[in-house]
């Protein structure tokens, strides 16, 4: 009997259509969330699966499903996973790094520079038919070239965003975690600093750091209150790590210039105090959404799968695991390394 996969959004069926060599595959007609029972039922007879961010799957919906062995995140942050409890029923956690990086760069300095400039307030204003005379005063933003960018998370995208703070002669601060080797830093021309100094130094604040329940909120009411009144702050990272209401308090007072969010806390609902204000760039979480780049990130999952099932070129050694550990062959029945 060949393995059985279920692919749990519509993705793109020409790299999906891949698994088909090797796997009986499921697939979904339809983009969106799936209550917990459904993704229970069809977990309970699937040896793997291909999942995004809409997908939440712990030890609930793999409590009856024998036959799992693999779930391939189409996306490089995987809180959408109960990580620690896939890793104790043996079911190894692929997620999707690098070939996202630099396009999701690209975007995050697009928000910070269109939050900063008041793009999209510009256009909208515009639109409106607002526009009745050109004037020296008409929406005056920041500057970005020369200013102080701050990155909180100083991964791969953090440090790409780094390396596009050159062009523009920025001073580079970051936090994060650990500090990076010195060699990496001068790549990055970057300096490590506390949170503190971080909040209190940045003109242009850019979050990239993963989510976990420790961050939750931690850009809440005293962070912001740590930040120039001139400031920007851009999320790409995940809605949670920001408290949405204490930001738009200071959006609303003036304690802070401006934001640019692509995620959201409870997405794709957005907090309605932010949809009403006039200083904040909002899209719809597509700092990855490139077209080369959402097909790459297909086809690094599809082949992630593959080889987590062991069959295909990598059989057995897929390319980007999480959690690695889980690949212990031994503890399911029937699968042959
Ligand atoms: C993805 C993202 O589009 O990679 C991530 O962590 O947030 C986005 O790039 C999303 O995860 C798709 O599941």
């Amino acid at each position: 009997m060949r393995p059985r996969v279920w692919v749990s959004q519509p993705l793109f069926g020409d790299i999906v259509g891949r698994l088909r060599e090797h796997f009986d595959v499921i697939e979904t007609a339809a983009v969106g969330k799936h209550p917990q029972d459904e993704i229970a039922a069809m977990l309970a007879s699937c040896d793997g699966a291909l999942v995004t961010l809409n997908d939440r799957i712990g030890a609930a919906e793999i409590a009856n499903a024998p036959r799992l062995r693999a779930i391939a995140n189409v996306g490089v942050g995987y809180n959408n996973l109960d990580v620690p409890a896939l890793t104790h029923a043996g079911i190894l956690v692929t997620n999707t790094p690098d070939v996202l990086t630099e396009t999701t760069a690209d975007f995050g300095f697009a928000l910070m520079m269109a939050a900063a400039r008041r793009i999209t307030e510009a256009e909208r204003w515009l639109r409106d038919g607002q526009w009745k005379q050109w004037s020296f005063e008409t929406m005056l933003g920041g500057d970005v070239h020369g200013t102080t960018l701050g990155i909180l998370g100083m991964g791969r995208i953090g440090q790409a965003i780094a390396c596009r703070a050159a062009g523009f002669r920025m001073r580079v601060l970051y936090h994060n975690r650990s500090r990076l080797r010195a060699d990496v830093e001068g790549t990055c021309r970057a300096q490590y600093v506390d949170f503190d100094m971080l909040l209190a130094q940045a003109d242009h604040l850019v979050l990239v750091l993963p989510y976990s329940p420790a961050v939750h909120q931690i850009v809440n009411a005293d962070a912001i209150a740590k930040m120039k009144p001139t400031a920007t702050l851009t999320n790409i990272a995940r809605g949670g790590i920001v408290d949405e209401d204490a930001l738009a308090d200071a959006l609303e007072s003036g304690r802070l210039a401006a934001a640019g969010l692509d995620v959201y806390e409870g997405e794709p609902a957005i907090n309605p105090r932010l949809l009403a204000l006039r200083n904040v760039v909002l899209t719809p979480h597509i700092a990855s959404g490139s077209l080369a780049t959402r097909r790459a990130m297909v086809s690094l999952a599809v082949e992630n799968l593959t080889a987590a099932l062991g069959v295909g070129p990598r059989a057995g050694d897929p390319p980007t695991p999480v959690n690695a550990s889980a690949l212990d062959w031994s503890r399911k029945p029937g699968i042959s390394k």
